[in-house]
């Protein structure tokens, strides 16, 4: 079903994100048929270029970055002439008289703005002082939303300036992500889970987010940031919210976002017991973190694992254990849900039993996978062996080498369609930045290094203990 008609400015339109994810992700829909013909494109940066340089850049763009089958000449010249550029100053005036003039009337407006955080109160300010913004219209923002408390609380405000809540939409692209979506869907479309879904009946959850790629190319940002900001205080604190929050009333975006904020207020503060970083260290013919990042005194974390506490009447005294890091072993994402041991054994299979362990695979090959106990075939008597349910969700819909959408396809549409069920509220983001803030404080005045840990391993041995002293284990990271 197509959306409705829209304008989209995209400040920055020339840049990085725009290139690599936001041009291919409205390609993507419209080949599939949901951006028509009244919708239009239009990029505004800072380069003097005309409207045609910035399509013959994109179809270069495009064809980077999405599969040849996609790209048949008919689709990728229609879509083409969706797109216009506007050369514009976003801290000046020049250009937007000329946006101004472009913006057509009686379609949905959506403002982009793919630049740095610095330039979003410039760009909000205009956008109204030249009547180009109105109150329905949507404005998109990317991460880093601030690096800690405080400049999100002031972007937060710069925003909030000229525009409402409701108009403000904050990317996590995880929310994006199908699998993500789907565990709202597993968990509260079905009776089976969620009555088992607390402390009484979980012993632990690990939710790990692993990536085999460094962080070589992006160093500057990177190292400025580590993993905690990069990843902790945004999407991994996504997954632990979708995973713990109560069931919301509905599927709605205030309902949602009201029981993610409630779990991320009732998280323990992180003690530094509780708490590993590391760096990944050089391996034969490939650099390690601090050449990749050109800083040989970098004290920035590749990695982390953390043991987190929930203090609610849901979770008190499950641990939520948590871990990322670039140049593990393989890229996998996924969160475990570990089980306790059923409260008597009637089987004299001392040894034998295995917790249940449901597991949301977020990527690659998105699924679900729920061990069980059952019996050993064989005349051997009652022997136990776990054995797993295993779906993954492709399989399951007969969807197998289809091309599931990116999670910048359904969010861009969401913002077209004003829902904003998968997206950040202000508050929400400022409570992440308020639980995250005090750990990257401690390493910033404690001033030590990282542990290090060699590349395409599980992380530092240090992590491992996390868990051992708990009696626990991480799930292997396999390749
Ligand atoms: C980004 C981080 O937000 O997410 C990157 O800045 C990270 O460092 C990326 O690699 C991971 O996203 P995905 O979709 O590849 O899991």
């Amino acid at each position: 079903i197509p959306v409705e008609a829209f304008d989209m400015v995209v400040f920055g339109g020339t840049g990085d994100l725009a290139r690599r994810r936001i041009l291919p992700a409205l390609y993507r829909r419209f080949v599939a048929g949901q951006v028509s013909d009244a919708c239009r494109i239009i990029a505004a940066a800072r380069s003097a270029m005309t409207a045609d340089a910035f399509r013959q850049e994109t179809a270069a763009a495009l064809e980077g970055a999405l599969p040849p089958p996609l790209l048949d000449r008919g689709r990728l010249a229609a879509f083409l002439d969706r797109l216009d550029y506007v050369t514009l100053e976003a801290g000046g005036e020049t250009g937007w008289a000329a946006l101004a003039a472009r913006m057509r009337p009686g379609v949905v407006r959506a403002f982009y703005f793919s630049v740095a955080p610095a330039l979003f109160g410039a760009l909000a300010e205009r956008l109204r002082a030249h009547g180009i913004a109105d109150d329905d219209s949507r404005v998109v923002v990317e991460k880093p939303f601030g690096d800690d408390l405080d400049t999100a609380r002031a972007l937060n405000a710069v925003l909030a300036r000229h525009f409402g809540e409701g108009q403000i939409y904050r990317i996590d692209h995880y929310l994006g992500k199908e699998t993500v979506q789907n565990l709202m869907a597993v968990r509260f479309a079905n009776i089976l889970f969620e009555p088992l879904w607390n402390a009484q009946h979980v012993d632990h959850v690990q939710i790990t987010v692993a990536e085999s790629a460094g962080v070589a190319g992006r160093g500057a940002y990177y190292d400025r940031a580590g993993a905690m900001r990069d990843m902790v205080q945004n999407h991994m604190m996504q997954l632990l919210c979708l995973t713990a929050m109560e069931p919301p009333w509905h599927f709605s975006p205030d309902a949602v976002r009201d029981e993610k904020l409630k779990v991320i207020r009732a998280l323990d503060p992180v003690r530094p017991v509780d708490v590993v970083r590391g760096q990944y260290l050089p391996a034969p013919g490939q650099p390690g973190y601090l050449e990749d990042v050109a800083n040989p005194d970098s004290r920035t974390e590749s990695f982390v694992a953390l043991k987190v506490g929930i203090s609610n009447w849901r979770w008190k005294g499950t641990p939520f254990y948590l871990r990322t890091g670039k140049r593990l072993r393989a890229r996998e994402s996924e969160i475990a849900v570990h089980f306790r041991e059923p409260p008597h054994s009637i089987f004299d299979a001392a040894g034998q039993w295995r917790e249940n362990v449901m597991v949301i695979r977020l990527q690659p090959n998105e699924g679900l996978n729920l061990k069980v106990m059952i019996k050993e075939p064989g005349p051997g008597g009652m022997r136990l062996v776990q054995v797993p349910l295993d779906m993954s969700f492709a399989n399951a819909l007969g969807a197998e080498g289809r091309d599931m959408p990116d999670a910048h396809e359904r969010l861009i549409m969401d913002v077209i369609r004003g829902d904003q069920t998968l997206f950040m509220r202000g508050d929400e983001v400022a409570a992440a930045w308020a639980w995250t803030d005090p750990v990257i404080a401690r390493w910033d005045a404690a001033g030590d290094r990282p542990q290090g840990y060699a590349a395409g391993s599980e992380g530092p041995q240090e992590a491992m203990w996390l868990m051992h002293r708990d009696g626990r284990r991480w799930r292997e990271i396999r390749p």
